[in-house]
């Protein structure tokens, strides 16, 4: 039976390793990694099921297949600047951190909005950070958090950090060709990490490298397309191939293997891609009679608690790695001192597969990160509405896209068009809650002035 029809972790009686095979201390001296976490949801999804009808296929082949439920659509005034502002902002309001404290922002996405003003200068303005903040955006297809990630990492190890704080934020849109086969694994979200010393949510392994680097045009997008393109099959076996050569580098770095993790999160394009992977992992180790378990239960416990975000959401690029902790976290059973497994995977490609402990306040994240809430909250689209918002994506990626609107404490940032090539937004301002233009909608309009 399809471990994709039920079950839950409760079920599984497979005996809880908390053996740790460590022949070293891997978080000396300095112990990095998350502090705090927060999502973004967009406010309207599409059904899977519906997609099927409408592109008459078998619906099990899109529920069942691949795994999927629902596709995260961007609204008219989204993009992925907003999405960004809007998980950094959830993460600063619910932390209590004051944003003079961030000394770096990161943001990973392969979704860019131009090829040469990062995202993190908009993000910088709307969260109202320090002018003494360095921001920078990193591209590498999905890997991009994770490269974002160990950045932070690096600099928030340092002396120059002085107790300041790094935040990550990973922002993108899956958007494919209509009626291709990688429409029903779209999506989009944004995912911010509070990066610090002393990380009170998972304390991440600083000292190994398990990273495989690979040419192979397996998913790409060129400058001049909105949507991917993408030889399906092939970055399914390039995805194995890089997870098979970072976890058998891993595992000769720590002499860890699957059976030492609690749970294992994967890159998921889409869920049936983590149970894949999962499965070149118990092959990887010599099946059932070597693990001790099923691969069923292993499945079941390890990864399944990982995968609400893929199937409500969708692909999610960069933020998926991440997305799939915030679904553990809402999952609810983290306890600490436990050790994870992530691996994360960037068509084109680059890959990593590294582990983290779970932190001292563990019991403050299980079930309160937010996601259940902004999931709840999503409104269904139609088909007609599911074109005619890809349209204005397509459109509002053109200069004289425009239109008129107002932030509200829902929807505190919004992206109102292009004018004169530059992009406008409106937000509500940091610590003052009044709608302001952007800077470079202030700009543009005293350059007409004078
Ligand atoms: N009931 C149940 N299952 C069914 C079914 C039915 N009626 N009909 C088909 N299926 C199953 C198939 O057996 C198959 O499962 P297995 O792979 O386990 O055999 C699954 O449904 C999908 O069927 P196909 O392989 O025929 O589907 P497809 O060729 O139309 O497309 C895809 C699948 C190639 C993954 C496509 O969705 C795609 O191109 N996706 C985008 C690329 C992608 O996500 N790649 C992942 C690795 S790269 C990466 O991770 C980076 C990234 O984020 C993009």
């Amino acid at each position: 039976m399809s471990p994709f029809r039920s079950g839950s972790p409760e079920g599984c009686t497979g005996a809880r390793r908390t053996t740790e095979k460590m022949t070293r201390n891997p978080f000396s001296p300095i112990n990095v990694g998350i502090d705090a976490v927060s999502i973004f949801v967009p406010h309207h999804y599409f059904s899977i099921e519906e997609l099927a009808q409408i592109r008459n296929v078998n619906a099990e082949k899109f529920t069942v297949g691949l795994g999927c439920s629902k596709m995260a659509i961007l609204g008219p005034t989204e993009d992925p600047v907003t999405m960004a502002a809007g998980a950094g902002r959830s993460l600063l309001d619910r932390s209590g951190i004051d944003p003079r404290e961030i000394g770096m922002l990161v943001v990973g996405t392969e979704s860019a909005v131009d090829e040469s003003k990062p995202i993190a200068v908009y993000v910088h303005e709307m969260l109202g950070l320090s002018p003494r903040c360095r921001v920078m955006d990193l591209k590498n297809a999905c890997y991009a958090g994770t490269a974002a990630l160990r950045a932070a990492m690096a600099w928030a190890a340092t002396p120059a950090a002085a107790g300041r704080k790094a935040l990550v934020i990973t922002t993108d849109v899956a958007y494919y060709d209509l009626a291709s086969p990688g429409e029903p694994t779209q999506g989009a979200a944004a995912v911010a990490l509070l990066v610090t010393q002393n990380p009170q949510l998972l304390i991440i392994d600083s000292q190994t490298e398990a990273i495989y680097t690979h040419e192979v045009m397996d998913f790409w997008r060129p400058t001049y397309r909105n949507s991917a393109l993408v030889d399906g099959h092939f970055s399914l076996e390039c995805y194995l191939e890089s997870l098979r050569a970072c976890y058998n580098m891993h595992k000769e770095m720590t002499g860890l293997s699957l059976a030492d993790f609690r749970h294992v999160l994967f890159h998921t394009p889409f869920p049936k891609m983590a149970y894949k992977a999962h499965h070149r992992l118990f092959e990887l180790e010599g099946g059932a009679l070597a693990l001790g378990m099923t691969e069923e239960d292993s499945f079941r416990w390890k990864v399944m608690p990982t995968l609400r975000a893929a199937r409500e959401l969708g692909n999610v690029y960069a933020s998926s790695l991440f997305a799939a902790l915030i679904s553990l976290l809402e999952d609810g059973s983290l306890q600490v001192g436990q050790q994870i497994a992530l691996f994360s995977y960037g068509s084109g490609s680059s890959s990593e597969f590294f582990t983290g402990r779970i932190g001292p306040a563990i019991a403050s994240w299980n079930r309160n990160t937010g996601f259940s809430e902004q999931l709840t909250r999503r409104r269904r689209i139609s088909y007609e509405e599911y074109l005619f918002y890809r349209a204005a994506y397509e459109q509002r990626n053109r200069d004289g896209y425009f239109v008129e609107d107002q932030p509200t404490e829902e929807t505190p940032f919004l992206f109102l068009g292009i004018k004169k090539h530059k992009r406008q937004y409106a937000f509500l301002n940091p610590g003052r809650m009044e709608a302001s233009a952007s800077a470079a909608a202030a700009a543009t309009e005293d350059a007409e002035q004078n």
